[in-house]
């Protein structure tokens, strides 16, 4: 057997989200270097910025490849899709008014759906639980469409685009399935049946669904260089995040495999896209944050508000105990360090290099919840630059500080 040829990249976020995974993705599709990006995992939670050619995008389930013309846009099996977000994404992007942009999309048959029960049940879930236990999801429906998943009466898109018949009938068993166990969800599945069959009736006509499966591995033997665009961030996995104060899909390099159909094989690399401090939206361990000054100026010089729900994030210093588990997780070959000069005024600055709990050192994160709350943070206190980085664009242009920063990491 002939060794496959690697010309698969996986990018991914290092953290908890919003590191600016869309301006690397956005760099390397300028730089000629993407002729396939593909999404993997994760559903419309996620939410990447992109500028390009002066004009700002929001891509929430939309591959980011979408902006340029030379790219194809694959939406994986391992993502859940949301068709009226699917739609009205594209529109409020003006993507429809490139010509030929059907001709560079595709969404596999075997991703699941979510329906407007899902979006209920996540803040039902959510209503039931006391302040600090709310995972303070984007409210999209995502975990309960995994949940479906994994329970085995999801709903795949090809499902939608067979029998509709046959579809309605799964369709009304799962709201029913929901039903029984939240009885006050309203749901109008007349007019959700009736709007899921124009959306059919659609996908049908544009001939966006298929088999990416075949399609990635056709794209992988003719040599294309192709991108998995992971959503959310490595510290968010299902398995290896900060569970439960998680999202509900593999966001690490994993993910990227079974998402895709493709084989470890051939990942060639993976990036980690890290911020150089610390964010989080929502509730969950946040061992570095600052609730002080210093996360104040964080969150207003970052201009840290969430894309997705227009939530301030929480703000602390890099964590590098963390950031070391996510490396061993993902096998990253390269960091891509962003938001460094957020960090230009600060006299001095601090990143976490171990955690302690019970006096004792950790060889790696907690297991159980309820142990974050007591680990007590080993830092590294490293001078500041106080010098504005904002226009430099080569590393040895960079002030000696901020290099020994970045090398520290
Ligand atoms: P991008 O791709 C930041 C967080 C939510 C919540 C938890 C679970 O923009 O980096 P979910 O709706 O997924 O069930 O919510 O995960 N979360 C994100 N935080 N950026 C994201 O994506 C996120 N996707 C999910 O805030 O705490
Ligand atoms: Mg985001």
């Amino acid at each position: 057997m002939s060794a496959s040829k690697s010309n698969v990249t996986v990018l991914l976020g290092g953290q908890w989200g919003d590191e600016g995974k869309g301006k690397i993705i956005d760099f390397l599709i300028d730089h000629n270097q993407v002729d396939v990006t593909a999404r993997c995992q994760g559903g419309n939670n996620a939410g990447h910025t992109v500028i390009a050619n002066g004009k700002k995008y929001d891509f929430h389930l939309l591959p980011s490849g979408m902006i340029s013309e030379k790219c194809f846009n694959v939406i994986g099996n391992g993502v859940v899709v949301n068709l009226d977000a699917f739609f009205s994404e594209l529109e409020h992007n003006r993507i429809t008014e490139i010509p030929g942009w059907e001709k560079r999309i595709m969404i596999s048959e075997m991703a699941h759906l979510v329906f407007s029960v899902h979006m209920q049940v996540d803040g039902r879930q959510e209503a039931k639980l006391d302040t600090k236990s709310k995972i303070g999801t984007t409210n999209r429906g995502i975990g309960p469409t995994y949940s479906s998943k994994c329970f085995r009466n999801g709903i795949r898109v090809a499902d939608l685009l067979g029998d509709f018949d046959d579809f309605t009938n799964r369709y009304k068993n799962l709201v029913e399935h929901y039903r029984s166990q939240f009885p006050t969800i309203d749901v109008d599945m007349d007019s959700e049946l009736a709007q899921l069959k124009q959306h059919a009736e659609k996908l049908r006509s544009l001939g966006i669904v298929g088999d990416t499966v075949e399609f990635m591995d056709e794209a992988r033997k003719a040599g294309k260089s192709i991108l998995v665009e992971g959503a959310n961030g490595a510290l968010l996995d299902i398995d290896s995040g900060t569970y439960p104060y998680v999202t509900s899909s593999n966001t690490t390099a994993g993910g990227a495999c079974t998402g895709l159909g493709l084989p470890p094989s051939s990942v060639k690399d993976v990036i980690g896209v890290v911020k150089a401090y610390q964010t989080r939206v929502g509730t969950g361990p946040f061992p570095t944050e600052q609730l002080n000054a210093i996360g104040e100026d964080l969150q207003r010089i970052g201009q840290e508000v969430g894309v997705t729900t227009g939530r301030k994030r929480r703000c602390g210093w890099l964590d590098l105990f963390l950031l070391k588990r996510t490396a061993i997780i993902n096998g990253l070959t390269a960091i891509a360090f962003t938001k460094l000069d957020i960090l230009d005024g600060f006299e001095e600055l601090q990143v976490a290099v171990g955690y302690k709990l019970n006096g004792k050192s950790l060889s790696g994160p907690p297991a159980r919840a309820a142990d974050w709350e007591q680990v007590e943070v080993e830092y590294r206190t490293l001078p500041g630059w106080k010098t504005s980085t904002a226009d430099v664009r080569k590393y040895e242009d960079l002030p000696e500080n901020c290099r020994n920063y970045i090398n520290d990491i």
